[in-house]
């Protein structure tokens, strides 16, 4: 077997239990399993630039190699370009885009930094799997300095509709790079076909189910929704720490529900939207006031960008608001906590929920629907209330699909998820579980490294 190298912005900690964000957990979750490099920033901003060879740290199977970036190269290529032009435009929001061409030229010089960084440890053999919008453009950079290995990449981001990519300046060069692959991975069907009407419409390539075919190159594109290790969440699940058993026994003694959301605190989940909705739940059905209340765990995330900042502040201004209405001597309707919390605590919070509330307005995949999914026993299971919006919804068919923009839909759905019979509540679980089952962490590593490897098309 080749030596896997994996590439993107971050590497993660794999002993560090509390990290935030869909591509650290399922990267993190597959390179346990097979083993390899891992190739990131790591998270310093120095004043000067530094020689190109990477910090090599090993972790049982897993060498994790880092690089710094300068501060230039931060607010350009991390701030800038990745997050402040590609982000909101792939998640259909032009509005929030704020293009300057120095993020373009950071961007640019940032991924020839991590080529030069490769460069420098890469073997023959090697098969190489980039991540995520930060380095789109680094399989060209590699090819420039003569790379000739396999080179595979994965979006975990959507992919938008060709009318809306085409409003960012060099949109062509992006597309282009892309086809440097020798595989590009999508979240969904809806991701893939987005990118094969762009290159047949805008480039002319030619299309055989999904081989695009460019010169003399063919391109292999699929659709691998990346899944998590259920087994290894379950168990966390079942393991509450003194806090949490405490917290729930008072519930129960109570009759109380709980309603949990967890996301990075990114304008793309929806936040203040799922506020109104659990509000609307209170307006509609006053019979839940004093008898449900809704956790909101939210983990700090890019808060340099302006458009992150106002998020925040939204959410406190409505938490509070909601509280000061409702709430009373023994009862506080939104408890909202600005901070990561560790994996396992998290996976014992969500079994002892009776509703996953997640509602993201655009979403890759939306791992905490996996993870919320996995937590729940079978003998008394929670409900998942989840985006049509999220990629998760593409296969999680049996969870209550709800329009995230529609806070009267989303009332209905959590008062239907409340008062949903244990019966309904089990086929919906046992449904789902299968699902997450048969797509999880290792199927995502296996069929992706599948078609990049040996090179067999994914079916269309
Ligand atoms: P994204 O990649 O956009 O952050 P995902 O839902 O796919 O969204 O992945 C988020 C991951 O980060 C999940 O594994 C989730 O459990 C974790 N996570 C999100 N918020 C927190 C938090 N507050 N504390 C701990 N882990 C979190
Ligand atoms: O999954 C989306 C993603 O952007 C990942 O690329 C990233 O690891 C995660 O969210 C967290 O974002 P950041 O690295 O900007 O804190």
């Amino acid at each position: 077997m080749s030596r896997l190298v994996i590439v993107s912005n971050r590497v993660a900690d794999l002993t560090n239990t509390a990290q935030a964000g869909g591509l650290a957990v399922g990267v993190g979750d597959s390179l346990r399993q097979r083993g390899g490099v891992w190739l990131g920033w790591d998270g310093q901003r120095l004043k000067y630039e530094e020689p190109p060879e990477p910090r090599i740290r090993k972790m049982g199977p897993v060498s994790l190699a880092t690089i710094p970036l300068t501060q230039q190269d931060y607010d350009e290529y991390y701030l800038g370009f990745s997050n402040s032009v590609l982000w909101p435009l792939f998640h259909y929001r032009l509005d929030l885009v704020d293009y300057k061409s120095e993020f373009l030229e950071g961007y640019r010089r940032v991924n020839g930094k991590f080529a030069d960084a490769l460069m420098t440890i890469l073997q023959p053999d090697d098969v190489i799997w980039i991540h995520d919008y930060h380095l789109i453009p680094l399989a060209s950079e590699l090819r420039r300095r003569g790379c000739t290995q396999r080179m595979g990449f994965f979006l975990h981001i959507p992919f938008p509709p060709p009318e809306i990519l085409a409003a960012v300046p060099r949109h062509k060069w992006l597309v282009e790079c892309l086809l440097d692959f020798d595989v590009i991975g999508f979240q969904t069907n809806t991701d893939l076909g987005n990118l094969q009407h762009y290159v047949a419409d805008q480039l002319g390539c030619e299309m055989s189910g999904n081989v695009i075919r460019t010169g003399e190159r063919e391109v292999i594109s699929g659709c691998f929704p990346i899944g998590i290790d259920v087994d290894a969440f379950s168990q966390m699940a079942q393991r509450p720490n003194e806090e949490v058993q405490i917290e729930t026994h008072r519930r129960r003694v109570l009759r109380r529900k709980q309603i949990i959301g967890v996301d990075r605190l990114d304008y793309t989940k929806g936040l203040p939207d799922r506020l109104r909705a659990f509000e609307r739940l209170l307006e509609l059905y006053p019979e839940h006031v004093k008898n449900v209340a809704l956790i909101q765990i939210a983990t700090p995330t890019r808060e340099e960008v302006e458009a992150y900042a106002d998020i925040r502040r939204e959410l406190e201004a409505l938490s509070g608001a909601i509280n000061g209405r409702y709430a009373d001597f023994n009862w506080t309707p939104v408890r909202y906590m600005y901070r990561t919390v560790p994996r396992d605590a998290l996976a014992a919070l969500f079994r002892v929920s009776q509703v996953g509330f997640v509602t993201p307005l655009r979403d890759g995949m939306n791992l905490v629907a996996k993870e919320y999914v996995a937590a729940q026993s079978m003998d008394d299971p929670g409900v998942l209330v989840l985006s049509k919006f999220a990629g998760a919804a593409e296969e999680l068919r049996e969870a209550l699909i709800v329009n995230p923009y529609d806070s009267d839909d989303m009332a209905r759905a959590l008062n239907r998820a409340l008062t949903m019979s244990l019966e309904e509540r089990q086929e919906r679980q046992q449904a789902l579980i299968d699902r997450i089952r048969e797509k999880d962490a290792n199927w995502w590593l296996k069929s992706f490294m599948d078609a990049l490897e040996n090179r067999n098309p994914v079916p269309a």
